[in-house]
């Protein structure tokens, strides 16, 4: 009888072990399945459909903005136009893209667009194919360097602008029917544009590396105008907005030394001539604006410099302690840590929906680029191994960056309080009066300058979808208007475009390493 109790005791012992035993494997099993399923931050993992479908999206604007004679043409509202730009000067510049809902082509931001869709290529090369758009990448980056190479007809000229925007803005048509002069704008040594001048080349040399293997000739043809322009750009410094007053409306300038740092930059990449790298050393207090972090931009190539020289003391051993870096890499640092929503000091410019926000006009291009090059960043740790960026008195993993241009990108796609995706064409509610002269005409209307305005002002959503299209987004207080006149939310751009393709391509898998550009 005392054995009983005893036994049973024993007995109950056991089966609690054995209980609690298989509710730790059950634990730790389900923990490890939900790791695999959700985050696979730490090593490349799997197509992620939401955003494959979003690239697939985003490319198409490019085809949209297309000028020019149009080749395997896949968008049905589209036609050649823009056939006798460059007729002024007897030069060839039908191509290129238009720069937003207009129909002018603005060469500083179009070539900032070429650098930027040069560099997506670059890191991410290997995503866009895995969803079968690297080549639809390239056909778009080639659109647009093809332009650049004819614009630059003489070592000391180039051909910044196509079109008038006073006469342009006049007018509400379609590409395919404008009839209107096409002024060129020039910069040469009596009327410098350091900055234009060395957008341009940092757009060529970046694509010289896009088409290295692939395009030999044209590859060496694109260099060879970067370094000329590099040299037109340093030896003849200048701002083109004071040069040339009349583009201050538009594409206004507030200086040149961050293109120089970014022209030089990508010329080493290109080159590996330790000329452009003492460029960066040597300049580098003068105009790397070291310890303060900013917007990067159209107009402002400084934290695209901070991160793209950064790369360089990750992946090249002989550069991991070079003392011409170091200012660069620590501004790297200081602008990531103010992107982490939880680092002590992180930026105060966000919507309550956790959108960063910097400006009233084109509010998504500093999110976007922002989340773009948290990316990258995170991925340069992740490739080499570097396992903490400290921020002040904390440190933080590269999953932390990811989960920030995770959170940019998601917002961007309808994940906020107006549940719209600001990426036209993606999701179940997209802005439907995108201020986008081609894409609120229909293709068969017989409309022209001044007639085209009753498209403008119709009350009707577009007639085309102008997809891929990513407008300029949101309010401060996350609401939006979906309004034709309301250019300041509603009008997408080209370089919006080229900072989406980037950010989408690297969320495509649900994490990765860099491979295709070390
Ligand atoms: C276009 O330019 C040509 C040559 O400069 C000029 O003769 C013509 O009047 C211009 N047309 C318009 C509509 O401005
Ligand atoms: C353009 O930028 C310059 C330099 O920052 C500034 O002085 C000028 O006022 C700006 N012009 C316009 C129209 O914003
Ligand atoms: C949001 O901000 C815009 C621009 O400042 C303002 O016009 C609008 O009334 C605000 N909306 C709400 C709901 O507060
Ligand atoms: C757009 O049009 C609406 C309706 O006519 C008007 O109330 C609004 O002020 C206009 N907005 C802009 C930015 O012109």
């Amino acid at each position: 009888m005392v054995a009983k109790p005893k036994s049973r005791c024993c007995c109950c012992t056991w089966l609690i072990g054995i209980i609690v035993l298989i509710a730790v494997i059950l634990a730790v099993v389900l923990t490890f399945r939900h790791r695999s399923n959700h985050s696979g931050d730490d090593q490349p993992g799997s197509i992620d459909k939401k955003y494959a479908d979003a690239l697939k999206i985003a490319m198409q604007f490019f085809d949209i903005q297309k000028s020019g004679k149009l080749e395997n043409n896949k968008i049905s509202w589209r036609g050649d136009s823009g056939l006798k730009d460059g007729s002024e000067a007897s030069i060839d510049l039908s191509k290129g893209l238009y720069d937003a809902g207009d129909h002018m082509k603005f060469g500083f931001p179009m070539a900032f667009t070429a650098t930027v869709l040069s560099w997506s290529i670059l890191e991410y090369g290997d995503q866009m194919a895995s969803v079968n758009l690297l080549d639809h990448a390239k056909d778009s980056l080639k659109w647009t360097t093809d332009f650049l190479i004819n614009a630059h007809p003489s070592p000391n000229v180039l051909y910044i602008q196509v079109g008038n925007p006073e006469t342009d803005h006049k007018c509400w048509d379609r590409p395919e029917t404008m009839s209107r002069n096409r002024t060129l704008t020039k910069i040469d040594t009596e009327t410098p544009g350091t900055e234009v001048a060395a957008e341009t080349a940092a757009a060529m040399a970046a694509a010289s590396l896009v088409f290295k293997e692939s395009d030999t000739k044209y590859s060496s043809t694109l260099l060879k105008h970067a370094k000329q322009l590099f040299d037109f750009a340093d030896d003849n410094r200048g701002s083109y907005s004071v040069s040339i007053p009349k583009v201050q409306p538009y594409y206004n300038s507030t200086g040149y030394g961050d293109e120089l740092l970014w022209a030089s930059s990508w010329l080493y990449h290109a080159t590996e001539d330790k000329t452009y790298l003492d460029f960066v050393s040597k300049n580098g207090e003068e105009f790397g604006n070291f310890g303060s972090p900013s917007w990067f931009s159209w107009d402002n190539k400084l934290p695209g410099t901070h991160i793209l020289l950064s790369r360089l003391t990750f992946f090249k051993k002989e550069l991991s302690d070079s003392k011409g870096l170091q200012g660069y890499k620590d501004t790297a640092e200081a602008v990531m840590c103010g992107l982490i929503p939880s680092s002590p000091t992180a930026t105060s410019s966000r919507t309550d929906g956790g959108l960063i926000w910097v400006s009233e006009w084109n509010a998504l291009q500093h999110p976007v680029s922002s989340a773009f090059l948290a990316t990258l960043y995170s991925d340069y740790m992740l490739t080499s191994g570097i396992k903490e960026l400290s921020c002040d008195d904390q440190s933080f993993k590269s999953s932390d960056l990811r989960k920030f241009a995770r959170s940019q990108a998601d917002y961007m796609l309808g994940k906020n309080p107006e549940k719209m995706s600001y990426l036209v064409g993606y999701g179940e509610k997209y802005p439907e009066f995108v201020h986008h002269r081609g894409a609120s005409i229909p293709a068969d209307a017989n409309t022209g300058c001044k007639d085209g305005f009753k498209w403008l002002n119709s009350e009707e959503p577009n007639p085309n979808v102008a997809y891929g299209a990513l407008v300029g987004g949101p309010f401060l207080n996350d609401t939006f208007i979906d309004a034709r006149n309301n250019s300041m939310q509603n009008e997408p751009s080209t370089y919006n475009s080229a900072l989406v393709v980037g950010l989408l391509s690297s969320l495509v898998t649900t994490s990765s390493s860099i491979e295709s550009f070390i």
